[in-house]
């Protein structure tokens, strides 16, 4: 944990609305369960009131898992869509089935694959979401570039990775990490803000 774990309880505590929402309690329980990697709810809420900010027509993420993050985007979403793209079909299966419960099918598009590849048909992306492999984060946005909309917003997951950022001698994803952050920096308008395991929000330099 990047933060202390008391401030994290404390902040977790405060977001006690998604405990009414049925299907939020459900994918919890079975990342807890599965111990499945999803962003939680305190990066949730981010993404939601970043949507609703924003009102994007279209969010690409890469590595959905089975659509936790990407139903916090489709619950803030008004009139856009939220692209869901895993390798492994019962993930994506599973976030059908989640969506489809909740009503928000049509907010949404589930593809199975490599998340690049896929991602590669979209044009005019108005936020990209990365959580997909660590080692790919690099290749992930420099092959996209061309696909982010004038305005777009890049959100990547896990960018202090567990706190490793700050090892003299990084292994090789944390490495991956550490690149992609000093491309992100360097080349856009970025910030990280070290909630859970760090996200990176980042604009095209003006
Ligand atoms: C950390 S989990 C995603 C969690 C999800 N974003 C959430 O918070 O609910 C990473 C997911 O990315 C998928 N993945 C990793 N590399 C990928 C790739 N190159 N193409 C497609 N899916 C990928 C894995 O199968 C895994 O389900």
């Amino acid at each position: 944990m990047i933060i202390n774990p008391k401030i994290e309880k404390y902040l977790e505590k405060l977001s006690f609305e998604e405990k009414n929402d049925p299907i939020i309690k459900e994918m919890e329980e079975i990342a807890k369960k599965e111990n499945f990697p999803i962003v939680g709810s305190l990066v949730g809420r981010f993404l939601y009131i970043i949507t609703k900010q924003k009102n994007p027509s279209l969010i690409v993420e890469l590595g959905s898992g089975y659509g936790y993050s990407a139903y916090w985007f489709a619950k803030a979403l008004n009139k856009g869509k939220v692209v869901l793209i895993d390798y492994q079909e019962k993930n994506i299966e599973k976030a059908k089935e989640f969506f489809k419960r909740a009503g928000l099918e049509k907010k949404a598009e589930f593809k199975v694959g490599d998340a690049l590849e896929i991602a590669k048909e979209y044009k005019n992306i108005d936020i990209l979401f990365l959580d997909l492999e660590k080692s790919r984060y690099l290749e992930a946005i420099q092959s996209l570039e061309k696909n982010l909309s004038e305005n777009a917003l890049i959100i990547a997951d896990n960018v202090l990775w567990h706190g490793k950022v700050i090892n003299e001698k990084p292994d090789k994803k944390t490495l991956a990490i550490k690149q992609f952050n000093e491309y992100m920096f360097k080349h856009y308008f970025s910030a990280i803000i070290p909630i859970r395991d760090g996200i990176l929000l980042s604009i095209k330099n003006s």
